[in-house]
């Protein structure tokens, strides 16, 4: 009896994160993937086996834990993109909205299709590299560099696939007035002309002109992604929502521009790594840049006292000819803006230069 009690309990909540990433979807704009999870918290079937291990999972299946519903609808996607659901697919944007009937109808065919594919898929947690971030990412470089007249040395903490570790060579509209990436150097393939990133911008604007150099670039992550691998592009194009074909396209545009000039993000954590790679001593005349984009949430909080320690210790040694910055975009709370905040040492002064959606579709810089 206290066994099926349990499994009731498990099933409630997991419908239940159906039901919530419903919610979200809708009030982020994806209205095909909100009517996926409500098809779904309604039309799983404990009678299928595979439906019966999603309603048992055994971890919290919300959006602050595993995002289960994220999970099904990356790998449903997945199976879309890949041609190999065309009955799905017919029912997929860019197709008018489809009957909820058929459309369940549709999902527990494909899920029963490609039970093992759909299995391997639920094992991982969804992973994003969202470029839409890079407008307010490369608007920080710019101010960075216009205040310090130094190229800047980057480091991304939780960069992913390193898509916003290349922020300076897309092309970018802020509002009416556009930013473009220099020319390559000779000799140098570049795919990168082919992204505009467009941001609905408002307030001042960033200093458009300063001199931006790149000296180098250095990314970590837990999980980095490889797009020179195309298993690893299907899975990252997999977790857009099916319905949000700006960010589709913008994704599959910055990942052509980082296959012509791959940088590899390395594997670490990024408390331990930070560390690692930025020792107090640095170079002159170069400017040191830690940033970081929706990557602050996930760490517990001595991961985030070690990162935070650790610059401002290497920030204390900094001197005007060896500036250190850290530029982080971040989640402010539920149903807030994101904010762009600053801090600059020698000094160590911070500020918020930008709140903006946390998908960069607008910025409000310094309002
Ligand atoms: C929401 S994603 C954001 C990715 C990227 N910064 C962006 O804006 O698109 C968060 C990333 O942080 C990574 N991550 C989480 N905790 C980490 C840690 N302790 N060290 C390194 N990477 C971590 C995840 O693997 C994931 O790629």
């Amino acid at each position: 009896m206290s066994q099926r009690r349990s499994d009731l309990d498990i099933s409630v909540g997991v419908r239940g994160a159906f039901v919530g990433q419903a919610r979200f979807c809708e009030q982020l704009g994806s209205p095909f993937t909100a009517l996926l999870c409500r098809v779904l918290a309604d039309g799983l079937d404990p009678g299928n086996d595979l439906e019966r291990s999603i309603l048992d999972w055994r971890g919290d299946p919300g959006p602050f834990g595993d995002s289960l519903p994220l999970r099904l609808a990356g790998a449903l996607h997945g199976l879309v993109r890949a041609g190999r659901v065309p009955p799905l697919a017919a029912l997929y944007p860019p197709h008018p909205p489809a009957d909820p009937r058929r459309l369940l109808a549709a999902v527990r065919s494909a899920l029963c299709e490609h039970a093992d594919l759909v299995r391997e898929f639920l094992r991982h947690p969804p992973q994003t590299n969202e470029v839409g971030r890079a407008p307010l990412l490369l608007a920080g470089w710019l101010e960075i560099a216009a205040r310090t007249g130094y190229p800047l040395c980057l480091f991304e903490l939780g960069a992913s696939a390193g898509l916003n570790l290349i922020a300076d060579r897309y092309a970018y509209q802020f509002g009416d007035v556009p930013w473009r990436p220099a020319a390559p150097g000779p000799g140098v393939h570049e795919a990168s002309a082919e992204v505009t990133l467009a941001c609905s911008w408002s307030g001042s604007l960033p200093p458009l002109d300063a001199p931006l150099q790149i000296r180098s670039r250095r990314g970590c992550d837990r999980h980095p992604l490889d797009v020179t691998d195309p298993v690893q592009r299907a899975r990252l194009m997999a977790y857009v929502w099916a319905d949000q074909g700006v960010r589709l396209e913008r994704l599959d545009a910055a990942m052509r521009a980082m296959q012509s000039r791959p940088v590899l993000i390395e594997t670490g954590e990024a408390q331990q790594w930070l560390p690692a790679v930025l020792p107090p001593a640095s170079e002159p005349n170069v400017t040191r840049v830690v940033f970081h984009s929706i990557f602050w949430s996930y760490l517990d909080p001595a991961a985030q006292q070690r990162i935070a320690a650790h610059l401002a210790s290497v920030g204390a040694a900094a001197s005007a000819e060896r500036p250190l910055a850290w530029l982080r975009l971040e989640l402010a709370g539920r149903d807030e803006p994101a904010v762009l905040r600053l801090t600059l040492w020698p000094g160590g002064a911070d500020e918020v230069l930008a709140r903006a959606h946390p998908h960069g579709a607008y910025a409000r810089w310094r309002e």
